[in-house]
């Protein structure tokens, strides 16, 4: 059915440019997946100037022409899950690993998709040779080494990076609430910054982003990590690094979003937009451990967290881009964690095993259609 510019496909209108965008930006998937009529989450962003995306799997993404056609039909945004981490990138000193995120940056010129860096300085998974080679003497020459080599690599191409992730622990009790990591030891907190203007030399075009977790609900333990990134946040701006987003992870959880408050992350978005940064939802998914097997009850429980915490969201102009950590139940992290006693598979993604639209890809769409244009 024809609207004034466009069309109204399912419950939504579409304009006639993302319309042919859509359908003809990638030859993965047409613009109507093979299972609705409707098009897929990236058509939803888009219509409001924002992007969707998710974490990519390696090597699933080369693999699985299921995925691939899925992935490519609901994101304009892909975020590598492991292969750009320092480990899996840099494995030897004089070696790196650039054949799986060559893959991906490919995958997503050929889809009309940007690509984010995920993440050039992380204190898990870095490089196995680390306590072997690297020393407070050496450290800042192998970390501007490795930056300028990974982030150089995808120069001009990149959506934005993680350039530091998770560098605020307030458990280990620094007055700074910096989390105690090789990095600090050898180069002291100066090593973000260092990280920052590295990254910047490397490749100026990114949007260059701090990005960390446990800072959604409204408890003791969640708001004294707010104060310490936002102070970390503040410090780079207040020092004139190159800091353009803050990624928030948002790795929800069904049964601890009772202590969500509306108001709090309001606030809080508010707050960090107030220092002149872009706002990532970087790893959003939603854990269902604690809601019972039956997968209705789990599906709509999931999806009202997604609809509830998203719209708050939303509601900031800083927000520019929102991404689910995965796009299938059929690959999350969570498949592992937190295993549930009757050994039914975790159902908090946006797409099921067999690539189903679940109610939390739906209410992940009307939170976008909820955005003020
Ligand atoms: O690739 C190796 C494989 O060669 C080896 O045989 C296998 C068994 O040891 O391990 C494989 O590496 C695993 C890797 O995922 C790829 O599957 C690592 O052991 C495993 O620790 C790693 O887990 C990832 C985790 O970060 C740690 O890097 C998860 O997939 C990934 O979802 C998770 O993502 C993090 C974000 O990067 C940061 N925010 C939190 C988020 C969840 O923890």
């Amino acid at each position: 059915m024809r609207f004034e510019s466009g069309y109204t496909i399912g419950m939504h209108k579409f304009s006639r440019r993302t319309i042919f965008r859509t359908a003809f930006a990638f030859p993965f998937a047409g613009l109507l997946s093979a299972q609705s009529s409707e098009p897929g989450l990236r058509a939803y962003a888009a219509k409001k100037k924002l992007l969707y995306g998710a974490a990519a799997g390696w090597p699933v993404l080369r693999d699985d022409a299921d995925y691939a056609k899925h992935f490519a039909e609901e994101c304009n945004l892909l975020v590598p899950e492991n292969v750009l981490k320092m480990g899996p990138v840099h494995p030897e000193p004089e070696r790196y690993n650039f054949e799986p995120a060559d893959y991906m940056m490919e995958f997503c010129k050929k889809n009309d998709m940007r690509m984010r860096g995920h993440t050039l300085v992380w204190h898990s998974q870095g490089w196995p040779w680390l306590k072997t080679t690297v020393n407070a003497t050496n450290a800042r020459k192998y970390l501007e080494e490795h930056i300028a080599t990974v982030a150089g690599r995808y120069r001009g191409q990149m959506h934005s990076w993680d350039v530091v992730n998770e560098a605020v622990e307030v458990a280990d009790g620094r007055e700074d609430g910096l989390r105690k990591t090789a990095w600090l030891e050898f180069l002291g907190p100066e090593y973000l910054d260092i990280a920052f203007h590295a990254a910047a030399a490397a490749d100026p075009q990114a949007k260059l982003t701090y990005n960390d977790y446990g800072l959604d609900y409204d408890t003791p333990g969640n708001e004294k990590k707010r104060d310490a990134v936002l102070r970390l946040l503040r410090g780079l701006k207040d020092r004139k690094a190159p800091i353009h987003a803050f990624g928030m992870q948002a790795h929800l959880d069904w049964k601890a979003f009772q202590n969500f408050k509306a108001e709090t992350l309001r606030r809080f978005f508010r707050d960090v937009a107030s220092l002149g940064l872009e706002i990532y939802i970087t790893e959003l998914d939603v854990g269902d451990r604690d809601l019972p097997d039956d997968e209705a009850e789990r599906d709509k429980g999931v999806a009202k967290v997604y609809e509830d915490y998203l719209t708050v969201a939303l509601e900031e102009p800083a927000v520019k881009a929102v991404l689910t950590w995965g796009l299938t139940d059929r690959y999350t992290w969570l498949a592992g964690r937190n295993r549930r006693p009757s050994g039914a598979g975790a159902r908090v993604l946006p797409l099921d095993r067999e690539y189903k639209r679940k109610p939390a890809w739906h209410a992940i769409a009307r939170a976008f259609e909820s955005r003020k244009a």
